[in-house]
């Protein structure tokens, strides 16, 4: 089923936008009916354009039957500038599947391969997407962090800016996901005030000018919502993530895409886990999943006015 039918859009107009007027579409990770409804209500209290990311191992805990289910009952309209973005493909089959299902959008991440191979394997997403007015976003260096097997690298290696144009030329993608120093999951930095390669990124965005660039494994890891977790039963000690100033700066220097998953889990983990503790004979699960939406709600928009800057940016807003 083609995209336009669910009310979504492809990322081309939103990026430029972006890159203009330096802000970073949010691109928050959704599995189930409280993140999507968490992320959506975010997105239109601030009038923001969002992309919905949605990982293999997400859309297989679905299925794809309930995953556009979801996306058909959201009721999408196209002036909302919402993208339903495959984060993490791992196979040329996987981004044609999602395409076929209705996403607008798909990521190739051979980043792990050969660059050649890398080139070869975006080349081919990019033909049938782009035949399906479909944006393609891929990757150049390894992130390090454990996620799934799509996105499992113990180690990193940041992006070769020589490598960057011959790479966006030979393949047509739309975007580009760099290796700077974030990592995925909840345990990015050894310590606060680590920062990330900002050289690099510069180079890269004098490489590539105008040209939109991405950010994973860029959640902040808030030191409220790991601390609540940790008072109330839970164990993730030294848990850390990326500085909001330094996201912020970053979208000031080409990066118009940033993705976020784990600041919503922490979210949703932190208020389970304290409202199951101040209601312990509560066991109605509307309950603590509602509060849970609401505070993945409240972390969207924080990170959509204060790190994304991407509030009232909707065309007909603005
Ligand atoms: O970048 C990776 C995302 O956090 C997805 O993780 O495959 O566990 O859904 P997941
Ligand atoms: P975090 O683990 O930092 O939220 O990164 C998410 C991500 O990159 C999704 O693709
Ligand atoms: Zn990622």
């Amino acid at each position: 089923m083609k995209y336009t039918e669910f009310g979504l859009v492809n990322t081309r107009t939103m990026f430029a936008d972006a890159i203009a007027r330096k802000y970073a579409v949010p691109a928050f990770n959704f599995y189930n009916m409280e993140t999507l409804n968490a992320i959506l209500s975010a997105a239109r209290t601030t009038h923001s354009p969002v992309i919905l990311g949605v990982s293999e191992s997400a859309m297989k805990y679905m299925g794809s039957d309930m995953l556009m289910g979801l996306i058909r009952g959201a009721n999408i309209h196209h002036n909302e500038q919402i993208a339903l973005h495959l984060d993490h493909g791992g196979t040329i089959d996987a981004c044609i599947r999602a395409i076929d299902m209705g996403f607008s959008s798909v990521m190739i991440d051979a980043s792990k391969l050969p660059f050649e191979e890398n080139i070869k394997i975006t080349k081919s997403v990019v033909e049938y997407a782009h035949a399906h007015d479909v944006s393609v976003e891929a990757e150049l260096g390894t992130l390090s962090g454990i996620e799934d097997e799509n996105t499992q690298s113990a180690t990193s290696s940041y992006t070769n800016p020589d490598d960057v144009v011959k790479f966006v030329d030979a393949t047509g993608i739309d975007s580009l996901a760099i290796a700077i120093g974030t990592s995925h999951g909840a345990y990015k930095r050894k310590s606060a005030d680590e920062e990330l390669r900002f050289d690099i990124l510069q180079r890269i965005a004098d490489m590539l000018p105008k040209f939109p660039l991405v950010l994973h494994g860029a959640s902040q890891i808030p030191t409220d919502l790991v601390n609540t977790i940790n008072e109330f039963g839970g164990d993730m000690p030294n848990a850390r993530g990326i500085a909001p100033e330094q996201l912020r700066h970053a979208t000031k220097m080409n990066i118009c895409k940033i993705n976020v998953d784990s600041d919503l889990r922490l979210a949703m983990t932190a208020s389970v886990r304290k409202s199951m503790a101040a209601n312990p004979a509560n066991f109605n699960p509307r309950e603590y999943l509602g509060a849970g939406t609401k505070e993945m709600t409240t972390v969207c928009i924080d990170e959509i006015k204060n790190i994304m800057g991407s509030d009232n940016k909707l065309p007909h807003i603005s």
